[in-house]
């Protein structure tokens, strides 16, 4: 187990689109996954993907436990997804601030389906088949963006609605993705 760095936005590895994992139950998969809670944890994320540590595979981790850092987050379940596939539930999109692990310090307002479906297995090959809607969906949205080689600044509708963090929030303790 180990904390890894995180690439950031400019490495040309955080563009690919990552390869279909596989190797359910291995020994491979249980050591990056280690990697990957330990290097969320140590950097206080509330998700992470794969390729942010230079792993090419479908392959994301997110949770979020009520804390008192974080008096506004909301509760999100600790979840391993491999090979996820989302649905959107309806057509309303909110527009939201995200951080993400790959542009430390940054944040910006993201439009994502308010509702969604989400598939995926877990590091077993069990089936996860779940609903979601609200900071739940935004953070399973943000993080299998990254699958896809996509940044949220890729998607910001209002690009005066992207900024450093502590001039948009200051003194406040957030989370990134
Ligand atoms: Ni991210």
């Amino acid at each position: 187990m180990a904390i890894r760095p995180v690439l950031r936005m400019g490495d040309a590895r955080l563009l690919q689109r990552a390869e279909l994992a596989s190797g359910f139950g291995s020994e491979e998969l249980r050591a990056l996954l280690a990697d990957m809670r330990d290097t969320m944890q140590a950097l206080n994320g509330a998700g992470l993907a794969a390729p942010q540590i230079g792993v090419n595979l479908r392959v994301v981790i997110f949770g979020v436990q009520k804390n008192s850092r974080y008096p506004d987050a909301e509760e999100v379940p600790e979840t391993v997804l491999i090979n996820p596939s989302i649905t959107a539930l309806d057509e309303i999109i909110e527009d939201d601030w995200e951080g993400c692990l790959s542009l430390p310090g940054l944040r910006g307002q993201v439009p994502r389906f308010q509702s969604i479906r989400y598939q995926g297995y877990d590091e077993q090959g069990a089936l996860i088949d779940r609903t979601a809607n609200g900071f739940h969906a935004r953070v399973v949205q943000h993080e299998c963006d990254h699958l896809d080689g996509i940044l949220y600044p890729m998607r910001i509708r209002d690009i005066t609605k992207f900024g450093y963090t502590e001039e948009l929030f200051p003194g406040q303790a957030l989370q990134d993705e």
